[in-house]
């Protein structure tokens, strides 16, 4: 089985995006400095919470231009957290979810079919999935930017003891860390 990673970018304070959802500050990176096409690679299944969802849906127009998402993602099954109606991708894998995250990560592991789950944010769905104990590693790419607000990396406390430094890599502009999680005791 694979494993489930929390990967993110995140502002030197702690911020995944602005308080308008804004990402341009990731935008304005060197696109080398946040391609993460190597991880997604391995991924099998991922999820996402419906603020991401509707970011991805404005900033990529993949309502007028379908055919990106499946650059991006080809077949590659996703789940959208969502108590709401929101506007399917045309073509897209997509399955509307909600409520507890423990039953979703089973049906993402299978819809994996071996490959790595991703969670793609925002943080209290990186969270929940991190106090249910889903969550094998996060990893951050730390932004050289201060928000000084915003939406936040992670909603709930995790312990240094549940948190074990595996990888620090410069690439460009960008440090990313790698951690393994434990689960709670
Ligand atoms: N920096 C990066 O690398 C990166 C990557 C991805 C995303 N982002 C950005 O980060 C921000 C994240 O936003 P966010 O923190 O607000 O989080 P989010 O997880 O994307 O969205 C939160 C929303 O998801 C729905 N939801 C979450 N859990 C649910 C559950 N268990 N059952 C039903 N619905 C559930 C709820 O929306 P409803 O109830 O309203 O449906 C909730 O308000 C976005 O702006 C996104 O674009 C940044």
């Amino acid at each position: 089985m694979g494993r489930t990673t929390y990967y993110i970018f995140s502002s030197l304070d702690g911020f995944v995006a602005g308080e308008d959802d804004s990402l341009d500050w990731l935008y304005e990176l060197d696109p080398v400095d946040r391609d993460f096409s190597e991880f997604l690679a391995g991924v099998g299944a991922f999820a996402m919470g419906a603020s991401t969802y509707e970011s991805v849906l404005r900033d990529s127009g993949l309502l007028e231009h379908p055919e990106r998402w499946q650059e991006g993602h080809a077949d590659r099954p996703a789940f959208v957290f969502t108590s709401r109606e929101l506007p399917k991708i045309p073509g897209a894998d997509i399955t509307f979810v909600r409520g507890d995250v423990l039953p979703v990560h089973a049906a993402m592991v299978a819809a994996a079919n071996g490959k790595d789950t991703f969670i793609a944010g925002g943080g209290s769905l990186a969270t929940a999935f991190a106090e249910a104990g889903l969550l094998d590693r996060i990893v951050v790419g730390v932004v050289p930017v201060v928000l000084t607000r915003g939406k936040p990396l992670l909603t709930g406390p995790l312990t240094s003891d549940r948190l074990q430094l595996t990888g620090v890599e410069k690439r460009g502009q960008v440090a990313y860390l790698s951690y393994d999680l434990a689960k709670s005791k």
